[in-house]
């Protein structure tokens, strides 16, 4: 999709990647972006930065992405594009069932209602696209936490079908699937065995992301490894699981140094 001239909208915006991409958005000449996040004051800060709409939103709420969507038609004109990027941070392997719950209505069930209230509009105007952020954790694993890994599965697995679902009738669907990025997000969060495969700038990730929707690719990498890493895992999943276990004692060893 060439996003000169196009109105879209970016999820999970107040900050780190889906700022950047509002950013990137903006600059490539979009005509406008209705930036969503639940962290209301951050977001108008960061809007007001960069010229973009703020529409506070949480996205668990089905009721709530509509009414974005509304609203970003309404201010903006017919949505073109729409980023679901909203994510929260990974967890330790023994939380709550309150935090699984949690993760999956950010991570898969907010990409099913952006697609139940943007495709069809998509489609009856002759086409648009959907760009879902999942992670490298949803092809390849989170080796510190079970709920990011099976929601990022997931939302991959969600992509896919929507991918197949939509693209004859013109809607056509991307999924992201970023290693590490320096954000918000990761700054208290271990290093899950990615930082040796180099920690990305949210400017430099929003760059790869705009040359894959530019390309109309389907699978996003972020960083090259990611895909080799996938390819090695479908070759041989017994020996790609010894890998992750070693890795994962590596990684217990150096936390009690
Ligand atoms: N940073 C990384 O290394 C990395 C790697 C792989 C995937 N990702 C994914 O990239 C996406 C962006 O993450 P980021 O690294 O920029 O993190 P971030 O924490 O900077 O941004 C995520 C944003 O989502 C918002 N959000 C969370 N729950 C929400 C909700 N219910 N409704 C609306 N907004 C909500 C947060 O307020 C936050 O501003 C996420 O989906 C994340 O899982 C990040």
């Amino acid at each position: 999709m060439d996003v000169k001239g196009k109105v879209a909208v970016v999820t999970g915006a107040a900050g780190g990647i889906g700022f950047a991409l509002s950013k990137a958005l903006l600059a490539a000449g979009a005509k406008g972006v209705a930036m969503a996040d639940l962290q209301a004051d951050m977001l108008a800060a960061s809007a007001g930065k960069i010229g973009g709409l703020a529409v506070p939103t949480d996205v668990t709420d089905e009721a709530a992405i509509v009414a974005l969507l509304d609203k970003a038609e309404a201010e903006l004109g017919p949505v073109d594009l729409f980023v679901s990027n909203a994510g929260i941070s990974p967890k330790p392997v023994r939380d709550d069932n309150a935090h699984w719950h949690q993760q999956w209505n950010v991570h898969v069930m907010a990409h099913m209602y952006a697609a139940r209230a943007a495709a069809p509009r998509m489609a009856a105007r002759g086409g648009g696209k959907l760009v879902n952020t999942a992670s490298a954790a949803g092809i390849l694993m989170q080796v510190n936490s079970a709920v990011y890994t099976a929601t990022k599965h997931a939302a991959v697995g969600l992509a896919e079908w929507l991918s197949v679902e939509w693209g004859p009738k013109g809607v056509s669907v991307a999924v992201v699937c970023p290693l590490r990025v320096a954000t918000p997000m990761t700054e208290n969060t271990p290093d899950s065995g990615t930082v040796r495969d180099g920690v990305m700038s949210a400017d430099e990730a929003a760059a790869v992301i705009m040359a894959g929707i530019a390309d109309d690719r389907f699978m996003i990498f972020t960083h090259p490894p990611a895909g080799a890493y996938w390819a090695k895992k479908a070759a041989d999943p017994d020996r790609w699981i010894e890998g992750m276990t070693r890795l994962k004692q590596k990684l217990r060893g150096a936390a009690a140094d």
